[in-house]
């Protein structure tokens, strides 16, 4: 029994120096320790062994158990630790590697261009009027003072939707301005009340349309933002000052402009409005080709056929508008190059928004 005892003893420890990982060592605890293991299959014996011998016997296989015990929890505890290290080592996380930043959207130059400027005239009372892309001939020329085979129509090559038959007013087209929206707008606003119509106090953003040569400079699709204010008594000075407001606020309150007189059919008088270059501060660079001067918009005061038009009687009402490219003072604004850029979907370009 002894001998068998050292015997399972030496073998245990033997097997245990093989021991690789946790199973192995649970298989091992099971074959030598478990309740159906080598030692406790010994120990039953235990009867066997005579009366007088059987307390030193007992108290061998005694010391082997707590001798195998001892080992086990010795090589368990090194297998833990080489566990460990070894998930350690195959899930290591190199916290100074730098983060994935999320591709985060960003709104496009125009539609930022478009906030600010609403924004702007927001806070001078104006509310946002949005028109229609696809207009009649009748609401983007004629009602705006622009006949069959007026000159003007040349300077805006129009997109046909439908040749609207025998009738030149239904013709469909592509807006080539935001301007007919002043017809719609201030339709609307009289209807309310036709024999004292409210004042109106609007901007009309949207996309325009020209069939043009795409170049640097000039683009088949654009926006604009129209402004139209019409009431009683309304004057040059009111179109100045709204104007010295708007520029000041989106180029620096430093700017200094000059309406220059021109010509648009559908206001009288009419006027484009040049400000001093912001990048040379008026003394004159490539931007500005050398004029020291920008220019931003076109503006007048509202043609009385234009007010009659909109049901907007010309003796008891005057207004002003003005007209202005988004792209245009992005541009300006932004030191952009070529008006191409904002339709490529160039992300090179988008991101630096
Ligand atoms: N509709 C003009 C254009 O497309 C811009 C414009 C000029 C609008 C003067 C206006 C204005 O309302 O008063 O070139």
């Amino acid at each position: 029994m002894r001998a068998e005892l050292e015997t399972l003893k030496s073998e245990a420890l033997q097997a245990l120096e093989h021991v690789q990982n946790s199973k192995q060592l649970a298989e091992w605890r099971s074959r030598f320790l478990g309740k159906r293991g080598a030692l406790t299959q010994l120990m039953r014996r235990m009867g066997q062994v005579p009366p007088e011998e059987r307390p030193a016997v007992g108290r061998l296989a005694n010391e082997i158990k707590q001798a195998l015990e001892a080992a086990y929890a010795e090589r368990a505890e090194a297998i833990r630790r080489a566990e460990l290290e070894e998930t350690l080592q195959r899930d290591a996380v190199d916290v100074t590697l730098p983060g994935r930043p999320p591709a985060m959207g960003r709104l496009h130059p125009s539609t930022r261009t478009l906030r600010e400027i609403e924004r702007i005239f927001a806070d001078l009372g104006f509310q946002v009027y949005r028109a229609r892309d696809v207009e009649l001939d009748e609401y983007n020329f004629q009602l705006l003072n622009i006949p069959p085979h007026h000159p003007a129509r040349d300077m805006q090559d129009t997109f046909y939707v439908d040749d609207g038959g025998d009738s030149e007013s239904r013709t469909v087209l592509l807006r080539t301005h935001t301007s007919p929206g002043q017809i719609h707008a201030m339709r609307e606003f009289a209807a309310m009340n036709p024999d004292d119509p409210p004042p109106v106090r609007i901007i009309l953003p949207g996309m325009c349309y020209r069939h043009e040569q795409i170049t640097a400079r000039s683009e088949i699709q654009f926006h604009q933002v129209e402004g139209l204010a019409v009431g009683r008594r309304i004057t040059m000075a009111d179109l100045k000052g709204t104007i010295e407001y708007f520029v000041r606020r989106m180029f620096g309150p430093e700017r200094q402009l000059r309406f220059r007189a021109s010509h648009f059919p559908f206001t009288e008088p009419s006027a484009e409005v040049d400000m001093d270059c912001m990048l040379c501060q008026g003394k004159g660079c490539r931007v500005c080709k050398y004029t020291g001067w920008l220019e931003i918009m076109g503006c007048g005061m509202v043609h009385p056929n234009v007010l009659r038009n909109g049901g907007y009687d010309p003796e008891r009402y005057t207004g002003f508008a003005f007209g202005m490219g988004p792209e245009r003072i992005a541009m300006l604004k932004y030191g952009i190059e070529d008006i191409r850029y904002f339709w490529q979907n160039d992300l090179r370009f988008l991101e630096q928004f």
